[in-house]
């Protein structure tokens, strides 16, 4: 049965207090804590490394989604694996042989995760399914917080959802997430919904209570 994960992304935190943060939100109901390296060159901004993702592990009682924003990510698994990702995602559109960097994810004990931009065709994965713990639909262009969701996207969601069958891959949306775009999401079947801005707004616990679950009771 689908459940429905929460995965705040703490690029929308106080980085001066993220291990804080951290424990705020999954105090709150977080169900995953969602994580988004850049590169400056896969998108055009720079956040953390794998010191700064070592650093918050012990702060992360729940499950460390690591969504790789940096091409070519290859030279980079090992890092954020052994800085104690659980799940490590990777843009499809990063690297010619996401074949190999599928296998190497999972060669370092971690869940495989693959993502695909708006314009990505789910075709992609077509023929490494088994390869896959989950897939990350971008309902935005990645790089920062708190830009609009797209809505063209949702029929994406969808037919993922169909392609996934009884496969046990979760269905990860991500950018634009707010208790208005979230139903959609749901209806065409995605499970874990990435929200940055929409969680950490007001800035205290009581509203990332308050903001968790809105989106949930939506
Ligand atoms: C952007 C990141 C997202 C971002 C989402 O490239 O992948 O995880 O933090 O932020 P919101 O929820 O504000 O759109
Ligand atoms: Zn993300």
């Amino acid at each position: 049965k689908r459940e429905l994960k929460i995965a705040p992304s703490i690029l929308s935190a106080d980085f001066a207090r993220l291990g804080e943060e951290i424990r705020d939100v999954e105090a709150q109901g977080a169900d995953w804590i969602h994580v988004d390296p850049m590169d400056g060159h896969f998108v055009p901004n720079l956040t953390i490394g794998p010191n700064v993702v070592a650093a918050i592990r012990p702060h992360v009682k729940t499950v460390m989604d690591v969504h790789l924003m940096i091409s070519p990510a290859d030279t980079y698994i090992e890092a954020f694996a052994n800085a104690g990702s659980d799940i490590l995602t990777v843009h499809a559109e990063a690297g010619p042989h996401l074949d190999r960097t599928l296998q190497a994810i999972r060669g370092f004990g971690c869940k495989a995760g693959v993502a695909l931009n708006i314009t990505t065709p789910l075709s992609v994965i077509e023929y490494c399914l088994d390869k896959i713990d989950l897939i990350l639909v971008m309902t935005i262009n990645p790089g920062f917080g708190g830009q609009k969701f797209t809505h063209s996207v949702v029929d994406k969601v969808a037919a993922a959802r169909k392609m996934i069958g009884d496969r046990p891959i979760w269905l990860e949306v991500d950018g634009g997430v707010d208790p208005t775009t979230a139903p959609l999401c749901w209806e065409a079947g995605s499970d874990v919904m990435v929200a940055g801005s929409a969680v950490f707004k007001g800035g205290t616990p009581d509203d990332y209570g308050k903001n968790i679950a809105a989106i949930k009771n939506a």
